[in-house]
């Protein structure tokens, strides 16, 4: 069975103290929680720092992004191997607002993902469209190439180390959510997609999140969509309260 997998996607927040803080409060509040995988994403350098605090916990550890290659002249970039070396076992890629603000491509996002895979990180891969493309019935599209580009040349045992994480660009920071009925339409849109790229086998076994405004009050519904199978959650990560009721919630 797929397993549920809720990740908190930091974002650019939260200092070394206060990252601290939240997740030893965390790493108390959610010590009993065996029904989900709860992943927490902070930006780079408080990685170290929260993976000092979640040994010997069931809270894991992604980053947000990384580059292809391991080492070498590339200024500013951060490698899967430093990021395994920081704690981290997951990494976002292709985010969207990495899509809107720092060029990602479906391009650069395969690269990235074979570099994390590589090295032993679950990719956490995001697509999802915008509003125009929405209004103008292309979600579908863009989301098939999204997958398809992206995806491409991976072996199913690749595969099976992979999340996908559909986000409508849309719902992201906004407050308004997808409906459970909108999202499930994608995410089940996707899962059969996997089944024409690989098999059916391979299809129900990767977990696909929804992330966009996901808060306490609609992750029971949005969970209870047989194609959804956990959250990536922005700002509703960053509360305590909130991202405890969110675990909670999907269990
Ligand atoms: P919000 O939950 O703040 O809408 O952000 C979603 C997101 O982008 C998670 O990656």
């Amino acid at each position: 069975m797929r397993k549920t997998v809720i990740a908190g996607n930091w974002k650019l927040n939260n200092t070394s103290k206060e990252a601290i803080e939240l997740v030893t409060l965390l790493k108390r509040d959610l010590l009993d929680i065996t029904e989900v995988d709860i992943v927490v994403c902070p930006v780079s350098t408080v990685l170290a720092d929260v993976r000092d605090v979640l040994t010997e916990s069931n809270i894991k550890i992604g980053a947000q992004n990384l580059f292809w290659e391991d080492k070498g002249a590339f200024t500013g970039e951060i490698s899967a191997p430093l990021l395994k070396d920081a704690g981290a076992e997951y990494v976002i890629i292709g985010h969207s607002e990495r899509r809107q603000y720092f060029g990602e491509t479906n391009e650069t996002v395969n690269k990235k993902i074979k570099a994390a895979l590589v090295h032993g990180l679950s990719p956490i891969v995001c697509v999802g469209e915008n509003l125009e493309q929405r209004e103008t019935d292309k979600a579908f599209d863009v989301i098939e190439t999204q997958c398809r580009e992206s995806l491409a040349g991976f072996t199913a045992a690749e595969m099976k180390k992979i999340i996908i994480a559909y986000e409508p660009i849309w719902a992201i920071g906004t407050g308004k959510t997808a409906s459970p009925d909108q999202a499930q339409e994608i995410h089940q849109f996707i899962r059969g997609l996997l089944v024409e790229m690989h098999d059916q086998e391979l299809a129900d076994s990767i977990t696909i999140q929804y992330g966009g405004s996901v808060k306490p009050e609609n992750i029971k519904d949005l969970i209870a969509q047989k194609d959804i199978d956990g959250a990536l959650v922005g700002g509703a990560s960053l509360k305590r309260d909130s991202f405890v009721a969110i675990v909670t919630g999907a269990c």
